[in-house]
């Protein structure tokens, strides 16, 4: 007999019962494969010009719009809840037919950066590298006829990561799924000063409905057409894995696998088949899901949260990136 109960009295003579290692928190606790920490998180900022800009996102209740004196005050909070990493949005002033914000030295993320550098030198700062939310079409890539041309694309790209570097981020995250385009960024850190600069690939980026309220939140959405000539199609498995081949050969540091919750078996096998660190994005449509069915009281919001999170762990991903990171703090400060 122990504290937690008594003992089975009947006449079966069950000899494994895995239910021993269920009878209390604390040997759950003791068996509990998966754990979850903060220092796995990453939490995305969307930053605008202005100040005393703080605009929420309609479909992304609790994330905002922010400008860099608003961002400097969030940035601060989110560190002092143990939050150590931060992925960058930016919204710029204009936008145009080449995306020149995305690698103007000193445009609205480049600002950013320097600006959560003062709050913290030890705060990872990484920055999405990608054109379409300073494209005028709001494409990934340079468009001509219609297309969106690969090759004159990677070259925008390495100028975005290098300005990105240069303004201190510690990792540059290209996310704009053109082939090459790894390549071509290590090339240019490299070149320019900047071989310490990791990469953090958005190697498998999926065609997803769920990137809706991002576009939203970074005015970024396509004019014309959609994303499905250069991001993935959902039904494919082994080309995610010729993907991030690709990336992992072109010398990405972290892959990343994009989303995360409809994604769970291209985050394991990436974790099986490769040994860089994998991040798994879980993205803005699995955050909004959350957050709807929360308000109108259809579930637990916490218990959710915790249960996503893990989940995406015990499916392989080393990091996280959450616009949830806030909420897992104090969910696991609390515990
Ligand atoms: C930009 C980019 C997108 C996301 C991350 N980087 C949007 C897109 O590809 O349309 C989506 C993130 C999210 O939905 O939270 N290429
Ligand atoms: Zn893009």
């Amino acid at each position: 007999r122990t504290i937690n109960g008594p003992s089975e009295e009947s006449s079966l003579k069950l000899r494994l019962r895995p239910r021993r290692l269920r009878r209390s928190e604390p040997i759950r606790a003791l068996v509990r494969e998966t754990q979850l920490s903060l220092d796995d998180l990453a939490l995305p900022f969307f930053v605008c010009p202005g100040s005393g800009v703080r605009r929420e996102v309609q479909s992304m209740p609790g994330v905002f719009n922010l400008s860099l004196d608003e961002f400097a005050r969030e940035v601060a909070s989110a560190r002092e809840m143990g939050i150590r990493a931060i992925l960058l949005f930016g919204l710029p002033e204009t936008k145009d037919e080449v995306g020149s914000g995305a690698y103007d030295p000193d445009g609205i993320v480049q600002r950013a950066i320097r600006e959560a550098r003062k709050i913290a030198s030890d705060l990872i700062i990484i920055a999405d590298t990608c054109l379409c939310e300073y494209t005028s079409h709001g494409h990934c890539g340079v468009v001509r006829d219609g297309a969106v041309m690969n090759d004159e694309t990677l070259e925008l790209l390495a100028r975005t990561a290098v300005s990105q570097a240069a303004a201190g981020a510690d990792i540059v995250a290209p996310s704009a799924m053109m082939d090459g385009q790894v390549a071509a960024i290590r090339e240019a850190l490299d070149q320019s000063g900047f071989a310490e600069t990791a990469i953090m690939s958005y190697a498998v980026k999926y065609a997803s409905a769920f990137y809706g309220p991002f576009r939203e939140a970074a005015a970024s959405a396509p004019a014309f057409g959609d994303r499905r000539t250069y991001q993935m199609d959902p039904p494919n498995a082994r080309e995610a894995l010729r993907e991030a081949e690709l990336d992992y050969a072109e010398g990405a540091d972290i892959l990343m696998v994009k989303p995360a919750t409809p994604y769970l078996d291209i985050v394991r096998a990436v974790r099986e088949r490769f040994d860089v660190p994998v991040a798994a994005y879980h993205v803005s449509g699995e955050y909004a899901m959350l957050k709807a069915a929360a308000a109108k009281g259809w579930i637990d919001e916490e218990r959710a949260l915790l249960e996503i999170l893990t989940g995406i762990r015990r499916a392989g991903a080393d990091i996280i990136i959450t616009y949830c990171a806030r909420e897992a703090a104090r969910l696991l400060a609390r515990r």
